[in-house]
């Protein structure tokens, strides 16, 4: 939809500060894994168009679907070969407009994922600029001719050998690929790569997306001279941000893309990676600049990345409350805990026994369903999917576990070691099929799946689900039907209570209408909460994970382990 000329695009304010993508609730949805239509064991549009009113029972507002376009699938779809097409192992660009249609109906949103940091090798630019030192098309990647040497190091995510210069023997030259070798970078700083992206923008709002999801976007901007890095960065990839992104022209491309694109349709864009300060995090989503709207931090997600030290309690809640602190006043950020480039979140800051799994997923679909902050809540999390756990390497599927095993061979790594971190870490761990019933391959396709089906399917699944009120998905659309009727658990300020307390973690979200106070119990022994610490005198229980009645006992709240509970202060 264009706006006409009263209204101001993503920043057009509803009202007091308010704005329609805050109040989003974002499912993000695996195409490959969600549900395979034609029987070719990949999920596709019309299985996503089947699932419709799933989708729409949900609660959610608005659906994240993973790239769609045309692409060699070398980084199942992070490496577009055609933006304006859609891959035909996923359909058609038919399937598309009726799947876009079909949510519209529902009145569910849709966020298209762009990835324009770099594109496919495949592609018919990168084909062109590799093809002559002189094609027109040259200027469109980063290129360094080899008579000049070989160029400094820089980090590549999923080389083989970790590097991300690429020698090219038909124009004796290399090319920049921070993620694979079929990925190479496109050269943002030449003002006609920057058209061609704002013109496939418009080519997608034209058709009626509502966002944009920018892949990898803080690594757009880069310093093209690409000095040698200080040693130890050569050693660590962790502060790899500081050196290969947040580039000098960054927020001047961010400020085009608003002018020419974002202004201009009812869209907004959240960014993948929020720099690496809080500094960096609010000049990206600031509303005065009119940059993007929301950006998503990965500390959430990299928090305590440890096999033997998972993070606590204390980490957890210190860490969301340092962020929403931040962001109290002015910005706005996304609320995640998993995606398709995570383990599964009960998982990962949980516990997946099969006696808490189920309440340790009611736990944290609490946290992310009543936080500040738009929530994006992965396919399966709402029936607490768990790790799949591969032992071997010759059952994964991704390039980030498959290229990352050759790098650990060839820097004479401990494989044991490298394995077990795999198990617990790897992205194949939540891009197993969706488990909708607990037939052999679990109702998502009738052949076998690209990806193995968890086992764990018998008794995770959306189908028993559906047929018991206290589950996980029960329980996750109470929270959705909760937080969609309250802008108080939108917008209401957040105040954490017993910051040293090693197992509860217990916020209020408040406003001039309403006060809720949520107590989720991190730990597996019962704990106490005393209610005589906040001013209310009447406690009304909303949302309780456990169906058992231990709403208030002497003023005491008595918490069995991993129950969660969203309460009404009156
Ligand atoms: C982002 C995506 C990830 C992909 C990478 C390269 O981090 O989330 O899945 O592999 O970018 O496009």
């Amino acid at each position: 939809m264009t706006l006409n000329a009263t209204q101001k695009g993503a920043n057009r304010v509803v009202s007091d500060g308010r704005k329609w993508w805050k109040e989003q609730i974002i499912y993000q949805i695996y195409p490959r894994s969600f549900k395979d239509s034609t029987g070719n064991g990949i999920g596709d549009l019309r299985g996503i168009i089947n699932q419709l009113d799933y989708i729409k029972n949900l609660g959610v507002t608005a659906v994240w679907i993973n790239p769609i376009y045309a692409s060699p699938n070398d980084d199942n779809g992070y490496d577009i070969s055609d933006y304006r097409a859609i891959l035909p192992e996923f359909g058609s660009m038919h399937d598309f407009d009726e799947l876009l249609a079909g949510l519209h109906s529902r009145n569910i949103k849709f966020v298209m994922d762009l990835v324009v940091n770099h594109t496919s090798d495949e592609h018919y630019w990168f084909e062109q600029s590799r093809s002559s030192r002189d094609n027109p098309y040259r200027d469109y990647y980063h290129w360094w001719p080899a008579e000049q040497g070989k160029p400094n190091f820089r980090w590549s995510y999923f080389d083989e050998k970790g590097e991300a210069w690429k020698y090219d023997k038909q124009t004796d030259a290399y090319y920049l690929h921070y993620f694979s070798q079929k990925q190479p970078d496109l050269k943002w700083e030449n003002p006609k790569v920057r058209q061609e992206v704002f013109d496939i923008m418009k080519f997608w709002a034209e058709k009626g997306v509502d966002g944009f999801r920018l892949d990898a976007f803080q690594f757009v901007s880069k310093d093209t001279s690409f000095p040698d890095l200080p040693e130890s960065y050569k050693k660590d990839l962790s502060e790899v941000i500081k050196y290969h992104g947040m580039g000098p022209n960054i927020h001047e491309y961010l400020r085009e893309m608003y002018n020419e694109v974002l202004s201009k349709y009812d869209v907004f864009a959240v960014s993948e990676g929020a720099g690496s300060s809080f500094e960096d995090a609010h000049d990206l989503v600031d509303e005065e600049r009119n940059e993007l709207q929301m950006a998503y931090h990965f500390e959430g997600v990299d928090l305590k990345k440890s096999v033997d030290n998972p993070p606590t309690c204390l980490d957890f809640k210190s860490l969301h409350t340092k962020w929403d602190k931040s962001f109290a006043h002015k910005g706005w950020i996304s609320i995640f805990l998993a995606n398709h480039d995570c383990p599964r979140m009960v998982s990962r800051f949980t516990n997946d026994s099969p006696k808490y799994r189920e309440f340790a997923s009611k736990l944290l679909n609490t946290f992310l369903l009543t936080m500040r902050g738009t929530p994006y809540c992965y396919f399966g999390d709402e029936i607490g999917m768990t790790n799949i756990s591969f032992k071997d390497i010759s059952e994964y599927q991704d390039i980030a576990a498959i290229n990352g095993y050759k790098k650990a061979i060839h820097n004479n790594e401990d494989m044991t070691e490298f394995m077990r971190e795999l198990t617990v870490f790897s992205r194949d761990n939540s891009r197993t099929p969706m488990q909708w019933d607990d037939t052999e391959n679990a109702g998502f396709s009738d052949v076998q799946p690209w990806l193995k089906v968890n086992e764990n399917k018998n008794v995770i699944n959306v189908q028993l689900q559906n047929s018991m009120p206290n589950s996980v998905l029960n329980h996750f659309r109470n929270l959705t039907k909760l937080r969609n009727e309250s802008s108080t658990l939108v917008y209401g300020e957040y105040e954490l209570l017993l910051p040293e307390h090693e197992s509860l973690y217990a916020y209020t979200r408040t406003d001039d209408n309403n006060q809720y106070l949520i107590i989720l119990n991190f730990s597996n022994s019962e704990q106490v909460f005393d209610l005589s610490m906040l001013s209310g005198n009447q406690y009304e229980m909303i949302i309780n994970s456990h169906s058992v009645n231990n709403h208030e006992i002497n003023g005491e709240l008595h918490l069995l382990p991993f129950q969660s509970v969203v309460i009404m202060v009156v």
